[in-house]
């Protein structure tokens, strides 16, 4: 008999469970809500994409795209993998025909499958396929020689004739290599592209929800499987800006800037989540005059402290000394704060971009702390940056980030374009919620997550009874009533204990009486009363009352 394997969710993902998806719900009916209010529609990416696409936005050098992404070949020939696995693991023995044999068999069969799939276009026909493919020909012609018994000078060439297929098969691509997204912004930016929306009216405003993949270290708030909402503004660029014209449109990108932050922090403000900071920073452009100038003059100012430094900045010094900024090493601290500073090194217009930024959060009655450490992790941006903390969340208290990344867009193969946005990890917001919730016990989540208590226990006792019972429950759902109608009829007592568990607030208890004279009998769970109430007023006594129970937790 077959092993009983029980199985538990992978490492970093989770269920999410009722009652507290309910509150999930609620958060994102609330980010449609006011996302909508600003005139964003929503968008929905398919799951993953071509990794290049990634590899590309993102940058291939960030920990997102060179560690934590879930990629695989997109491919169903399954066979042929099995038996490019078989040559690249084999160690044939040039001393034994036999095992010669058995190899050579093997890449002939290799060779074979890899030529039909070919010219059937099952595998894609790159430049990388046609060099492999010839090498695994020539491999192969060297490799038979090997088939009648050899002087021993000649083992080494064996080995190297060996070594050179594997590589050969290595080389091969079955399929094109896909990731389960990382993030959205890239798959936004291609969406935009692919469906001409630098046609439709600018500028194109959209949010999305969903979950997104990444290979991190699990932990309170870190999740492999988790959850963002996010929004990006995407806008086609005015040719030959100068002067002016450019003056003009660094004044309006500031303004949808602050709009954009402004609309999360609604979100947030009718979340009622508490004790939300927000961050911002210019991280300027990519120019010699600007960021790459500046990149430059820190790289110069680490290389003089590398001594202090630990491994990871020390290594960074070379391959990305922004990220230095992002340290949390304690010892790093201080010699970071001691280090040149962007903001000193902005070129004038983005310097005048981040001024007006702030002028017109100032507008909006927006608080926010200038951080000039914030450079964010993902390559796409410039100019603003921004993150968002809130509590509760411990180390990994960031629950939401963006900034600019005008340009993006063409960098994908696209028009000239500018784009703003953010995301939301929904998991953090919603574990800062529930703790908001245990501070105040009444507070604003505590009885949102009621409203998906039951309303009605409907309690029924007699077989004449069921029929009335079923169609109780179905007048009182059709009111939009969330009603609990058990499938067995029960006695009273036991009924009004299950009606309890479930934090009902009320329970309707028809018993013959009840069926025969039509007047029902409508208890108030919260504190006993109860009264007789003619069945077709049932639905409107519930609605008046007011009763709220606190529904215990499973
Ligand atoms: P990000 O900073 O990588 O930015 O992620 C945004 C938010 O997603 C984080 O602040 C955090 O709340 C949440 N998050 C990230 N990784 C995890 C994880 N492993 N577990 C739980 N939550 C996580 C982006 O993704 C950009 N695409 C944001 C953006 C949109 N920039 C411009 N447009």
């Amino acid at each position: 008999m077959a092993e009983k394997k029980r199985f538990q969710a992978i490492k970093g993902t989770r269920d999410l469970l009722p009652p507290e998806t309910e509150l999930w719900n609620r958060v994102e009916a609330t980010a449609r809500e006011v996302f909508g209010t600003y005139g964003f529609g929503e968008i929905r990416p398919p799951i993953f994409e071509p990794t290049e696409l990634f590899a590309r936005a993102v940058g291939g050098e960030t920990d997102i795209v060179s560690k934590e992404m879930y990629s695989f070949p997109d491919h169903s020939l399954w066979d042929l993998e099995g038996q490019r696995t078989y040559i690249l693991l084999a160690r044939p023995d040039a001393g034994n025909p036999n095992s010669v044999q058995l190899f050579v068999s093997a890449l002939d069969k290799f060779i074979d499958q890899l030529a039909n799939a070919a010219s059937s276009r099952e595998i894609p026909a790159t430049s990388d396929n046609d060099r492999g493919f010839e090498r695994l020909r020539a491999g192969s012609d060297r490799i038979s020689s090997f088939l009648v018994p050899h002087a021993t000078n000649l083992l080494d060439q064996f080995d190297l004739t060996v070594g050179h297929i594997q590589q050969a098969a290595a080389l091969i691509k079955l399929g094109d290599l896909v990731s389960l997204r990382p993030e959205a912004t890239a798959s936004v930016c291609r969406a935009y592209i692919e469906h001409n929306m630098n046609q439709w009216p600018q500028p194109v405003k959209l949010y999305y929800l969903g979950p997104m993949f990444r290979r991190e270290r699990p932990q309170k708030g870190r999740y492999r499987q988790f959850y963002q909402i996010g929004a990006e503004v995407l806008e086609r660029e005015v040719a030959g800006g100068e002067g002016r014209v450019a003056s003009k449109e660094l004044e309006k990108d500031a303004a949808v800037d602050a709009e954009v932050i402004e609309m999360v922090m609604t979100f947030f403000d009718r979340l009622k989540l508490p004790g939300t900071q927000l961050d911002i920073n210019s991280i300027g452009h990519n120019a010699p005059e600007c960021r790459r100038g500046y990149v430059e003059k820190l790289r110069g100012a680490l290389l003089e402290v590398k001594e202090q430094l630990g491994e990871d900045s020390r290594r960074r010094i070379e391959t990305n000394p922004l990220r230095v900024l992002d340290s949390k090493l304690e010892h790093e601290q201080a010699i970071i704060a001691a280090l040149p500073k962007i903001g000193d090194c902005l070129c004038d217009d983005c310097a005048k971009h981040y001024a007006e930024v702030k002028r017109q959060l100032g507008l909006r009655g927006i608080p926010y702390k200038e951080n000039w450490r914030l450079v964010r992790g993902l390559d796409y941006y410039m100019r603003t940056t921004f993150e968002i903390t809130a509590k509760g969340l411990g180390s990994q208290n960031a629950v939401c980030g963006g900034g600019r990344y005008d340009g993006l867009v063409e960098l994908l193969g696209g028009p000239a374009t500018k784009g703003i946005g953010f995301a939301i990890g929904e998991d953090r917001l919603v574990l800062s919620l529930q703790e908001a919730a245990k501070e105040v016990a009444s507070g604003e989540w505590g009885v949102a997550s009621e409203k998906g208590a039951c309303d009605v226990y409907i309690a029924w006792m007699g077989q004449k009874t069921q029929e009335t019972a079923i169609k109780a429950a179905q007048m009182l759902r059709g009111a939009g009533l969330r009603v609990e109608l058990p499938a067995m009829e029960q006695k009273f007592g036991k009924a009004l204990g299950q009606a309890d568990r479930l934090g009902a607030r009320h329970a309707l208890i028809l018993g013959e009486d009840e069926v025969a004279s039509g007047l029902w009998t409508l208890k108030k769970l919260a504190d006993g009363t109860q009264e007789k109430v003619a069945a077709g007023d049932v639905v409107k006594r519930v609605k008046e009352s007011k009763s709220l129970r606190v529904r215990p937790h499973p």
